[in-house]
């Protein structure tokens, strides 16, 4: 079965949250796109030569979900060769036979628009800010500084901005527990794949 879930949306909303557990649930493979940006991005040197030169254990890296690793991520996303690199591989994980689940900012828009089900996940900055420092600590306000900044310039770029899909279920998890979302996404595709017979 070829069934792709593409789950878009700003930082720190719980969009790798809901793709693990969907994954986990109907047995899909996940992949965090986020985290191909964030490898360009922590290599350093000519980002579009770093971007055609992935492989895969430079995902593996320990020092890509800081804070300083997701705005190097967010630079080197603007620049449309760092992109243009990371199409095919995208596009091979989302149609490969077996369901996949993808997270990141333009899946649903520009990597896999015919993806089954699209889910734009989102929150408040405040929320998306206080969820971050929990897990990073340090000082509130340049945390919350540092998710506008990022959100700026993910949604302001010329080339794939981060926007919902036509017809992607939003979901607000502001005041949502992690629980009650997944189980709203778990309930998205279930009624999809119901829908196939
Ligand atoms: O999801 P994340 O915070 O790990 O993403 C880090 C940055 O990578 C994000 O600020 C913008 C960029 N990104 C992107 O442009 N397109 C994607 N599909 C995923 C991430």
């Amino acid at each position: 079965m070829i069934f792709t879930v593409a789950i878009d949306g700003p930082a720190a909303a719980g969009k790798g949250t809901i793709g693990r557990a969907l994954a986990a649930r109907f047995g899909f493979r996940h992949l965090d796109t986020g985290l191909l940006y964030r490898a360009v991005g922590a290599k350093g040197g000519d980002p579009v030569a770093a971007a055609e030169g992935l492989v895969p254990s430079d995902l593996e890296r320990d020092d890509l979900r800081s804070l300083a690793a997701g705005q190097a991520a967010s630079k080197v996303a603007v620049i449309p060769e760092v992109r243009a690199a990371l199409v095919d591989f995208q596009r091979r994980f989302a149609r490969a036979e077996g369901g996949a689940v993808l997270d990141g900012r333009d899946i649903g828009t520009v990597i896999c628009p015919e993806a089954e089900v699209k889910l734009y996940v989102t929150a408040s900055a405040e929320v998306r800010a206080h969820r971050r420092w929990l897990e990073v600590g340090g000082d509130q306000s340049l945390v919350l500084a540092e998710v506008r900044e990022r959100d700026a310039r993910d949604m302001g770029r010329a080339d794939a901005p981060l926007r919902a899909a036509a017809d992607a279920v939003v979901l607000d998890t502001s005041e949502m527990t992690v629980e009650a979302a997944v189980a709203r996404a778990i309930a998205v595709v279930e009624q999809t794949l119901e829908g196939r017979g």
